[in-house]
């Protein structure tokens, strides 16, 4: 796992007719290699995005036991782990799988276009 990777972070205006709504640029798909992830700010969270075996998955970067930061404490698989306390949670869903976590933390659309990968929160659509 890499880490934050510099990207260049373009949020795209909602009244742009280029774009459905306000995706946000991750990473050029060559920066953003299997096994790495990366970490955009959005709004007022943060969003942990990752390439496991070619596919991109978004997830808030929040652990719903202690709101403390998610990433950081590593990854097995589709499972990340919180560094604080260890819950491990399924990336692809967000589900909570062991404790002291019981409740998932939020998953975002993921979509991949031109060469680039985007992200965007649609809890508030
Ligand atoms: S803050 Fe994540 S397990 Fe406690």
């Amino acid at each position: 796992m890499s880490g934050y990777l510099p990207v260049d972070q373009r949020r795209f205006n909602r009244n742009d007719d280029s774009f459905m709504s306000d995706w946000i640029v991750v990473a050029n798909v060559t920066d953003l290699t299997p096994g790495d992830f990366t970490v955009i700010p959005a709004d007022d969270t943060d969003i942990a995005v990752f390439n496991i075996d070619g596919s991109f998955f978004a997830i808030e970067d929040v652990c719903t036991h202690d709101g403390g930061q998610l990433t950081g404490g590593g990854r097995e698989g589709c499972q990340l782990i919180c560094p604080r306390h260890g819950a491990r949670f399924d990336i692809r869903t967000g589900e909570a799988l062991t404790a002291p976590a019981y409740e998932p933390t939020a998953t975002f659309p993921v979509k991949v276009e031109g060469g680039i990968v985007y992200t965007r929160d649609d809890r508030w659509d």
